[in-house]
């Protein structure tokens, strides 16, 4: 569990209404649970009972045990909610239906029992940028259609939909690898690869979602949000601004990937998935959401709509990574 930081402020709220949050054992959903009850919020958080795992006792945090299958739970989950927020979602998968279980039925059995409410609560999906690209992957499509199917559910559903792009900060398992390699002075990358992308840290991925709820407002509406960077970033700023943050300055090697050979440890690496039941992040698809030339996005319509500002560049957020506490600096290092 993090602390917010000085910069992502979070708005403030009147009275103690309770919200309902889904994914709340995740790298996003963790930092939301910290604004969220920083913010007045009181968090009726669902997580996945497994053996060995007790859920943190947090001030303003009341833990429900269920899984996105079980409608029964998630109708506990959300009873009495002024608000639902559904971050869970599957990330990793081997096939269509690893992803569309969690991302398109978990969503839509989430939204059922928000609109079965005698008092609906609102409703947001946080969806991603890669939603924009159904087409792309099995991820890319189970967003898309879990974005469809919460819009679908009922009319009385006040729905509102945020596309992240990256995602990064403490906890997280895509990009960090990354930085680690940044910080070592290489980093391996597609060959060739050249296109732009938005970006987003976490805290301010938090602080969107506080305001949201404060302001009341946004539904029937899909917005993008990312760090405020007119034209993003390639991965020369990355490299640019990590060589500059992680090693004072001293250059970083890009080594290229050739694409068929990153194709053939995306397909090398699905087949060992299926054969040992594991859920890959490297798989087809996700190469060709990596290669993909355009993630930019914008959030001036968010901004307009909520007041939002984000508070963090790359810059800031690898500076906060390293700064954020020792434990975190050794995992990078
Ligand atoms: N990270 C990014 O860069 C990024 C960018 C854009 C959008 N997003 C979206 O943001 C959301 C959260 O992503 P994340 O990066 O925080 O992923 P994460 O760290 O993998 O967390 C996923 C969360 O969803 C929960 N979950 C997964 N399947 C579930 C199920 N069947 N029933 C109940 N809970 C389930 C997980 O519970 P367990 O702890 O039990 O596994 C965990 O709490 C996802 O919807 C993702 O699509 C992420």
């Amino acid at each position: 569990m993090t602390a917010p930081v000085a910069g992502a402020s979070t708005p403030q709220l009147q009275g103690s209404p309770e919200i309902a949050l889904t994914g709340a054992t995740g790298f996003i959903g963790t930092t939301l649970i910290t604004h969220l009850t920083n913010a007045g919020w009181r968090v009726r958080a669902l997580y996945r009972p497994r053996s060995g795992r007790v859920p943190p006792n947090l001030p303003g945090v009341e833990w429900f045990a269920g899984d996105l299958n079980d409608a029964a739970a998630l109708n506990t989950l959300v009873t009495g909610t002024h608000a639902v927020i559904h971050c869970a979602g599957a990330v990793r998968g081997a096939s269509r239906a690893d992803f569309d279980q969690v991302n398109e039925d978990g969503a839509l059995r989430v939204s059922q029992a928000a609109a079965r409410q005698v008092h609906t609560p609102r409703f947001l999906l946080i969806s991603s940028l890669a939603a924009r690209m159904p087409e792309l992957s099995h991820y890319a499509g189970s967003k898309w259609r879990g974005e469809s199917a919460i819009k679908a559910t009922a009319e009385n559903l006040r729905w509102t939909v945020l596309r992240p792009p990256a995602v990064y900060g403490p906890g997280d398992r895509e990009l960090l690898p990354l930085f680690r390699s940044i910080a070592n002075g290489f980093a391996p990358l597609p060959a060739g690869a050249n296109g732009r992308f938005s970006m987003i840290y976490v805290e301010d991925l938090a602080v969107a979602v506080v305001c949201w709820l404060t302001e009341d407002t946004g539904y029937g509406q899909t917005f993008e949000l990312d760090d405020g960077r007119v034209g993003g970033y390639n991965w020369d700023a990355v490299l640019e601004i990590g060589g500059r943050v992680l090693r004072g300055g001293a250059s970083v090697r890009r080594v290229p990937i050739p694409i068929p050979l990153l194709n053939l440890a995306a397909y090398t690496n699905l087949a060992a998935a299926r054969l040992l039941g594991y859920a890959p992040m490297l798989t087809p698809g996700k190469v060709r959401e990596i290669t993909h030339e355009d993630w930019l996005c914008d959030n001036r319509e968010f901004t307009q709509v909520t007041g939002w500002q984000p508070a963090f560049g790359l810059e800031q957020g690898l500076s906060l990574i390293f700064n954020k506490n020792i434990a975190t600096l050794q995992e990078i290092l």
